[in-house]
């Protein structure tokens, strides 16, 4: 029963003696078996859009670490993809993207109801998942959220401070909202059909929500953030989601309230005590040992994550990384993250 699954009782608001663990970027270049598939595929944009070695990439960690969820092999970048922008990664850099900078660039987008043609080999990924998933492993599902999707395609690439995104809803803000807009209805359309498919809870990731500071903060992420989760739920009731406005400090407070997400995801620079009294009194929280560990190991890797559990004990928790797990991490590390929460 789905119900049954740890991670599922966790977004419900249940205190698990426990807490159900994951990864963000489980599947990914640390692991020996991923790099061998992504070669398989050719390259990362291949392997995005083959189902069934997407789906081999998804299952990799669960296999090697029993992990409580599973997350979709894709990326936030395919959206803005399926809205026509060109896309192409370049090795060792990162996302490179065609830029939207004036009304021509932004008109020459597709409609969102053409993102379907570009996505349907994601929704099936996510149906050979839900055949090929142990019982007791939830599938989540995923976008980026529409500011954090708004930087890449108006800066082209990834950019330190987003300055390029912040430059034009300053100075072209009916065009740069317009550009916002396709994108919460493009993510409201993309997730309900990851629903559709079978994934058992969604997140949204805010990964620049950081840069946002005061109204501007609201009206780009916690509002499209809103909006995307109320549409979901009237779709799609019961199907929880996962906010997570990296950085975004202070402001992690009433989030969940505010947006009427299931549970927040906390980067590494929030304190887990300070969270638990002020975020996690909202419901569930998500996080959050830095990656870096995952690297170094050690004691520090033990005592924090034991820190980490310990925090977060009296509610609902998942426990996570901070952030995306890295290239250059080892995979005993990972273990021994799983075997402290789990105190094995
Ligand atoms: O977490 C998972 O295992 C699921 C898959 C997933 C990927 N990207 C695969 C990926 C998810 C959830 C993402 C989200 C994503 N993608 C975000 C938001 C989270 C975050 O990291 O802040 C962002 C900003 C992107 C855009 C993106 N994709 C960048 C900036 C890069 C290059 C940086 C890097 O790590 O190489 C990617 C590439 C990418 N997405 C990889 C993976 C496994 C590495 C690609 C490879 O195999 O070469």
């Amino acid at each position: 029963m789905a119900e049954q699954k740890k991670l599922l009782r966790a977004l419900a608001g249940e205190t698990l003696d426990t807490p159900p663990i994951w990864m963000m970027r489980q599947a990914g270049r640390y692991l020996p078996e991923y790099r061998a598939t992504r070669a398989q595929a050719g390259d990362f944009l291949s392997l995005c859009y083959n189902s069934e070695l997407a789906a081999e990439v998804t299952l990799q960690p669960i296999r090697r670490y029993g992990f409580d969820a599973a997350i979709l092999f894709a990326d936030i970048l395919l959206l803005p993809q399926a809205l026509g922008a060109d896309l192409w990664f370049v090795t060792g850099e990162g996302p490179r993207l065609s830029t939207i900078t004036d009304q021509a660039g932004f008109d020459a987008l597709k409609p969102v109801d053409a993102i379907h043609e570009t996505l349907s080999p994601i929704y099936d990924t996510i149906r050979i998942l839900t055949r090929e998933l142990p019982s007791e492993t939830a599938l989540i599902g995923f976008a980026g959220a529409p500011w954090t999707v708004a930087t890449y395609m108006i800066a082209g690439r990834g950019t330190k401070d987003q300055g390029p995104a912040h430059a034009l809803r300053e100075e072209n803000a009916p065009l740069f909202d317009a550009l916002m807009d396709r994108l919460t209805e493009g993510t409201i359309e993309y997730l309900s059909c990851q629903i559709e498919a079978g994934a058992e809870c969604v997140k949204l990731f805010d990964s620049w929500a950081g840069s946002l500071k005061g109204d501007a903060f609201e009206k780009y992420s916690l509002e499209p953030c809103r909006r995307i989760t109320a549409a979901l739920k009237a779709r799609h009731p019961g199907i929880p989601v996962i906010g997570f406005p990296r950085e975004a400090g202070e402001k992690y407070v009433g989030f969940a309230k505010a947006t009427g997400v299931d549970c927040v995801a906390l980067d590494n620079s929030v304190d887990p005590e300070w969270a638990a009294a002020h975020v996690q009194t909202d419901g569930c929280v998500q996080g959050n040992l830095a990656s870096s560990h995952m690297v170094t190991g050690g004691q520090a890797l033990i005592d924090d994550t034991r820190r980490i559990v310990k925090a977060f004990s009296k509610g609902p928790h998942i426990f996570n990384l901070g952030h995306g797990i890295t290239p250059d991490a080892d995979p005993e590390n990972v273990q021994i993250m799983i075997d402290t929460v789990r105190e094995k």
